[in-house]
């Protein structure tokens, strides 16, 4: 397994690699890796030729009073969790690397990037955007694997790659859960013992929403008024949002009749969790 921390680098391996025919394979990350990522990673051996994976914190998709500095840095159990599994290349690049002090480019998604996370992390989704329109330049990858816990993430970038016409092909895939149902995150390393606890309430949430249209409700805001009340039982956390949107539009439905997406963002004390549950009215 390669690791580069310079574009060149990275490039002059794509290169190669690409000479000999090989699919890229393509898992962007921020490091901190749980089974959630390296089932992407699984995915991408089974379909490619060549992985590479990319352990990036990007600053410019952390709003001023987020994460960014603390965000969990653990490089060497990353790059042993990546050499077991076979990855090609590990791209590892500092911020300088990434972004010049004068660059002035940024890539914003204006429509599917508006609501839900969006909203309450203005600029999240130009950074997320810039930084992976950067690495798929730099890395060109054949198919990107993308994880449905980061739901609009993904939407967004498909996105962006349909209408910027990167000739890359996106993968989404479900989101991986711990034994409790908790979705797999590297925020969960902020959790303690209690808060992990609460934080199951996002699960049963969802689980609650399901059960709900599964037993024929069809109107939204009954569900999420129960879903509220189920949330605000837990004393530690406090809703962002909690909404039924469209699969496609992102934007909330006024009836289920279909596949909608149940989406939710929680604190639990001051960790911002995010979960979400795709159901289709049509095959409970
Ligand atoms: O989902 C993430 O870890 C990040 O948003 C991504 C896609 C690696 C871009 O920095």
């Amino acid at each position: 397994m390669v690791i580069a921390k310079t574009i060149k680098h990275v490039r002059k391996i794509i290169f190669a690699a690409k000479q000999k025919n090989k699919t890229i394979g393509f898992v962007p990350t921020m490091g901190a890796l749980h089974y959630g990522h390296l089932s992407l990673v699984r995915a991408a051996r089974k379909n490619c030729d060549f992985v590479v994976v990319s352990i990036f914190i990007n600053p410019t998709q952390f709003g001023p009073k987020e994460d960014f500095r603390k965000y969990p840095r653990q490089f060497n159990q990353d790059k042993r969790l990546l050499e077991i599994e076979k990855v090609d290349l590990v791209f590892y690049p500092s911020a300088a690397e990434m972004y010049l002090k004068d660059s002035s480019t940024y890539i914003k998604e204006v429509y599917l990037s508006e609501p839900l996370c969006g909203s309450t992390r203005p600029g999240h989704f130009r950074g997320v955007c810039t930084v992976v329109a950067k690495l798929f330049n730099i890395i060109e990858p054949d198919i990107a694997y993308f994880g449905q816990k980061d739901y609009q993430q993904a939407r967004v970038v498909k996105r962006m790659v349909r209408d910027l016409n990167f000739p890359v092909k996106i993968k989404i895939f479900p989101t991986l859960r711990e034994r409790s149902g908790l979705a797999m995150s590297s925020r969960n390393a902020y959790l303690d013992q209690k808060a992990r606890g609460d934080a199951l309430v996002l699960f049963e949430s969802l689980k609650l929403a399901k059960k709900l249209v599964k037993e024929g409700e069809r109107d939204p805001k009954k569900i999420i008024n129960k879903i509220r009340k189920l949330i605000i039982s837990i004393k530690n956390a406090k809703i962002d949002y909690v909404k039924i949107v469209d699969v496609e539009n992102l934007r909330p439905v006024d009836k289920i009749k279909a596949k909608v997406a149940v989406v939710l963002a929680v604190y639990i004390g001051k960790i911002r969790l995010i979960d979400n549950v795709l159901v289709d009215a049509n095959s409970n």
